[in-house]
């Protein structure tokens, strides 16, 4: 007899597969995409702006486009991020919490404001014993998106006043969350390793630290260096907002469009974080590294690179899914500024912790890369900012399972200012589906199947 699951899939592989003929015959954006790989507008936002081409009108033609790839630009709430990063820098101090407040209220905070956001941030960091509770009772799987998800997910049962989607308490939710995120991804963190044998870390957050400095602090145990301090947050800083297309922030606004709670919408931020696709490419990169230093020796020989990246797109490397990771964007097309600016500083910290030949390796696979997807695709496809960012937290001594995570506890503050602006939008969002077998089908009893 056959097996049940083998017949179900055997009809979902039939009966699921819609041609690319019906596709295009019924004008159907797939990925809500145009047919120039342009993304449809479904929305309008005041917080992250992402460019990466200019359309240009054809000569003589009212209505067609075309394409010119731009270096790629971010702005957050009209702000540069290139620019935000270097006035941190000039002024050495810590940034995070600023772009908190900025991506959160659309401003930039006076002083007094600064200082009583930071502070209140600080605060709201302790966990409960009830959410401590979640955390201890999360160890039976490695996957440390999960474990967040999880934890996030149980929070509603937490909070008296879970529900309410009055902004004041939506915003008061929302700092909670940025505020507690990298406790909540290094007390989970600990615990696995706790499980796995290593000496049980208790480690009570210090509401005075920074937040980049405050996770150091957590997952080392002892205050950080000051200078991989600043780097990781400006890497926070790079993750903090991305738009309202990219697909974990339109998922938290969806899901905050149908009236659901906080912590139901920024799960479902974590959810789409977690494929590889989108964050979780971080972790890829790193996967995909150490395969490819197992089957190259020469790490200058770029046939030996063209050879392995060669197999990683006929799937015969690698995770066999034809992706090189870290490469591509939906809408930067020249570079993506973040992976520009990561790179530089993975550039120098390399030569302070003795990893350049590493770095050398990073840089010629990205130059082979890009080509080899070019020329394969016939558009230019550069890195991402998930080539180099695990790179970085590797040589700050942090381990991979915590790469997503915490592009998850950067982008919560981006997911935190959609949310409050999708609610005072108010609509709720649904798309239309096609339904392409048209003909109404009588029932049939089942003795007559
Ligand atoms: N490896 C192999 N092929 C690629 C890659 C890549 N890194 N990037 C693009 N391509 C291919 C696509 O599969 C597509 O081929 P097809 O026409 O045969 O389907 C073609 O190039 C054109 O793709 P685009 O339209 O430019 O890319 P799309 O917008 O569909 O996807 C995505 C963007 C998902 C990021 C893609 O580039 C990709 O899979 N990259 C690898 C994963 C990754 O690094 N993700 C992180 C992105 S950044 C972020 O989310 C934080």
């Amino acid at each position: 007899m056959e097996d049940i699951i083998k017949r179900i899939e055997k009809l979902s592989l039939l009966n699921d597969y819609l041609t690319p003929r019906i596709i295009k015959e019924r004008n159907v954006k797939l990925g809500l995409r145009n047919p120039d790989g342009t993304g449809v507008v479904v929305g309008i936002t005041t917080k992250g702006r992402v460019d990466g081409y200019k359309r240009i009108r054809k000569e003589g033609r009212k209505n067609e486009y075309a394409i010119n790839p731009v270096p790629g630009k971010l702005y957050y709430c009209g702000y540069d991020i290139e620019k935000l990063v270097e006035e941190y820098e000039k002024q050495n101090r810590y940034g995070f919490e600023e772009v908190a407040y900025l991506l959160i209220t659309g401003e930039l905070p006076a002083r007094s404001d600064y200082r009583k956001f930071a502070r209140e941030i600080g605060k709201r960091r302790a966990l409960s014993k009830a959410e401590r509770q979640i955390i201890m009772g999360e160890v039976q799987n490695d996957n440390q998106m999960y474990a967040l998800h999880s934890v996030i997910s149980h929070l509603s049962r937490c909070d008296e006043e879970a529900d309410s989607t009055d902004i004041n308490n939506v915003c008061r939710q929302s700092i909670n969350l940025i505020a507690k995120f990298p406790v909540i991804v290094a007390t989970n963190y600990n615990v696995l390793r706790y499980s796995k044998g290593a000496d049980l870390r208790i480690v009570r957050p210090k509401p005075e630290l920074s937040t980049a400095e405050n996770f150091l602090y957590m997952l080392q145990g002892e205050k950080p260096d000051a200078d991989d301090a600043r780097l990781f947050d400006i890497a926070m800083i790079l993750h903090a907002e991305h738009g309202g297309g990219n697909n974990s922030t339109f998922s938290v606004r969806t899901v905050s469009s149908s009236g659901a709670n906080t912590y139901m919408a920024i799960a479902a931020g974590i959810a789409s974080l977690s494929g590889h696709l989108h964050g979780g490419a971080n972790e890829q990169v790193k996967d995909m590294i150490k395969d490819l230093k197992r089957e190259v020796s020469n790490w200058d020989s770029e046939r030996s690179i063209k050879s392995y990246l060669a197999k990683i797109l006929e799937r015969k490397a690698g995770d066999r899914s034809g992706k090189i990771y870290g490469f591509g964007h939906a809408v930067y097309t020249m570079s993506d500024p973040r992976a520009i600016m990561l790179k530089e500083y993975a550039r120098k910290l390399a030569v302070k912790k003795g990893y350049e030949e590493e770095f050398a390796l990073y840089d010629h696979v990205e130059r082979i890369a890009s080509k080899m997807l070019a020329d394969r695709n016939k558009k230019i496809i550069s890195a991402n900012v998930d080539f180099y960012s695990g790179f970085v937290y590797e040589m700050l001594g942090i381990p991979k399972e915590l790469y997503t995570p915490i592009f998850a506890m950067a982008r919560v503050v981006g997911w935190c200012a959609h949310r409050i602006e999708q609610i005072m939008q108010g609509k709720i969002i649904r798309p239309a589906y096609i339904q392409v077998s048209l003909e109404e089908k009588s029932f049939v009893p089942m003795q007559d199947r």
